[in-house]
């Protein structure tokens, strides 16, 4: 059984003070929230992570605590990079890695991907590694020799024990911050694809305990039917993450409680 993870990608959004309050108002939307239903995960920048963390522990609150990136060193002469040690010190269990927009505008390749699964993993931290394709290569027929690459060398040289706990967010680049959400059906096709690659990689066993997201404009009103799909394991959210109200909405849509 894979439990569904919604995980909210801030992205550049949100200061200190505005992640404490959005934690404390999605605190009181959601309740007594079940995280054996629906694991919830939230991603704020790195200035916000301890503030984010404090008012997790104080509240009690069982949501997960996620970075959006890292470098794959402990420590070093990296300007403006956060290292893994850095993420374990403040309790982040999750670590998005790979995002189509740290791909296009900050230089991540399948390469530093992969560096950056295998120091996440060798710290115990999760990687939620992104996969997807750019518009012109759904145009041109790519999206699985785009997605298969992707796949296959960001999680290259992985055991089977770390391979069953990674977490692959498929972002149709296409449909990122762009109010185009690929159909649950053709989200399915490609998320079992790579399911396929998984299998193919590590084995069925393995592939078939692994969670796998769709992210690109899920919101409250599309999330369900996009997880109610087979193979479709929860989401990666942008825009629709950063309002508490339509956020607990998606969740509770998800756990099937509206
Ligand atoms: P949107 O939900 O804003 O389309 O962003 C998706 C995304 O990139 C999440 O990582």
């Amino acid at each position: 059984m894979r439990t569904p993870l919604l995980a909210g990608n801030w992205k550049m959004n949100k200061t200190h003070l505005e992640a404490i309050h959005f934690v404390e108002q999605l605190g009181h939307e959601l309740g007594a929230h079940d995280p054996r239903k629906v694991e919830v995960v939230l991603c704020p920048p790195a200035t916000a992570l301890r503030s984010v963390q404090t008012t997790l522990d104080d509240r009690h609150q069982t949501f997960g605590l996620g970075a959006q990136n890292m470098h794959f060193e402990d420590s070093g002469a990296f300007t403006g990079e956060v290292s893994p040690l850095m993420l374990t010190a403040l309790h982040v269990k999750y670590v998005i890695l790979g995002h189509s927009e740290r791909r296009q505008m900050f230089g991540d390749t399948n390469e530093t991907v992969n560096q950056k699964v295998r120091a996440a993993f060798a710290h115990g931290l999760v990687p939620i590694m992104c996969c997807g394709e750019t518009d012109m290569e759904r145009t041109n027929e790519h999206t699985e020799a785009r997605v298969e690459g992707q796949v296959r060398e960001g999680l290259a040289g992985l055991t089977e024990a770390q391979a069953g706990q990674v977490v692959v967010a498929y972002e149709p680049i296409w449909a990122i911050g762009t109010g185009k959400t690929a159909t649950p059906e053709d989200a399915q096709t490609t998320i079992s694809f790579i399911r396929g690659v998984l299998t193919d990689l590590f084995s069925d066993d393995v592939a078939g305990g692994i969670r796998i997201l769709y992210g690109g404009s899920m919101k409250a009103g599309n999330a369900a039917s996009l997880v109610r799909q087979t193979d479709i394991d929860g989401g990666l959210i942008g825009g629709a993450s950063l309002d508490a109200g339509e956020f607990a909405a998606m969740v509770k849509a998800v756990a099937g409680e509206s």
